[in-house]
């Protein structure tokens, strides 16, 4: 954990040459320590950066602030998500680790979606747990071919398909090379997703545009 950075974070160094770097992002009420085991098994090996978001609702941390559930502070986050692409820079120089690919969970998948549109070089791909667009009107960014896998539930009560599936067509148009997979699940995570997003990293190089 570090007190130099306006996050707390985890940073877990790899051990494996080549195994790309993994941006962790929890939940609403998750930490920085939520998403290390899934980091872990998801991708063995890799350099795992794991910050906390910022924003408590009722004591409960978030990557930005919502007026309801769904419906965002939009100001508050494009102004996170650029304080987050912040802090990946940092990181990447003080550890010496290229541009990650992100992991959210729900919110953390929401900011991951925000991040990429507000920011396109501060991640080399993401993958999108349960995600939702996070911004009505997003900058027109150009993500040329960058790797995203999102995985939804079917049943999930909080990110309708409709949504979810808007979310992938504006990655999509922004030019990212999008997977998108609606599972039988609900908003928590299942087995599949796990072994989905696990095949899906260990091909990721081959999905990232040539450079
Ligand atoms: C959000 O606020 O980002 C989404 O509603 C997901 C959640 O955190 O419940």
């Amino acid at each position: 954990m570090s007190t130099k950075s306006p996050f707390t974070y985890r940073f877990e160094p790899g051990d494996r040459t080549g195994a790309p770097p993994l941006l962790l992002l929890h939940g609403t009420g998750g930490d920085e320590t939520d998403l290390l085991q899934l980091g872990a098994t998801i991708s063995p090996g890799s350099p795992l950066l794991s910050p906390r978001g910022r924003v408590l609702e009722n004591g409960m941390p978030r990557f930005f602030r919502r007026l309801a559930e769904g419906v965002f502070d939009e100001d508050d986050v494009r102004r996170r998500a650029l304080e987050l692409g912040e802090f990946v820079q940092d990181a990447r120089e003080r550890y010496g680790i290229d541009a990650p690919i992100a992991v959210g969970y729900s919110n953390g998948a929401n900011i991951a979606a925000a991040l990429l549109l507000m920011d396109p070089h501060a991640l080399s791909g993401a993958v999108l747990l349960r995600a939702m667009v996070p911004l009505a009107d997003p900058p027109a960014a150009r993500l040329d071919g960058k790797p995203v896998l999102i995985l939804s539930g079917r049943q999930d009560p909080i990110v309708a398909a409709e949504n979810a599936g808007a979310l992938a067509a504006m990655l999509s148009k922004a030019g990212a090379s999008v997977d998108h997979r609606i599972l039988p699940a609900g908003h928590q995570l299942s087995q599949p997703d796990v072994a989905l997003a696990r095949t899906w990293l260990a091909e990721a190089k081959q999905h990232a545009p040539a450079t």
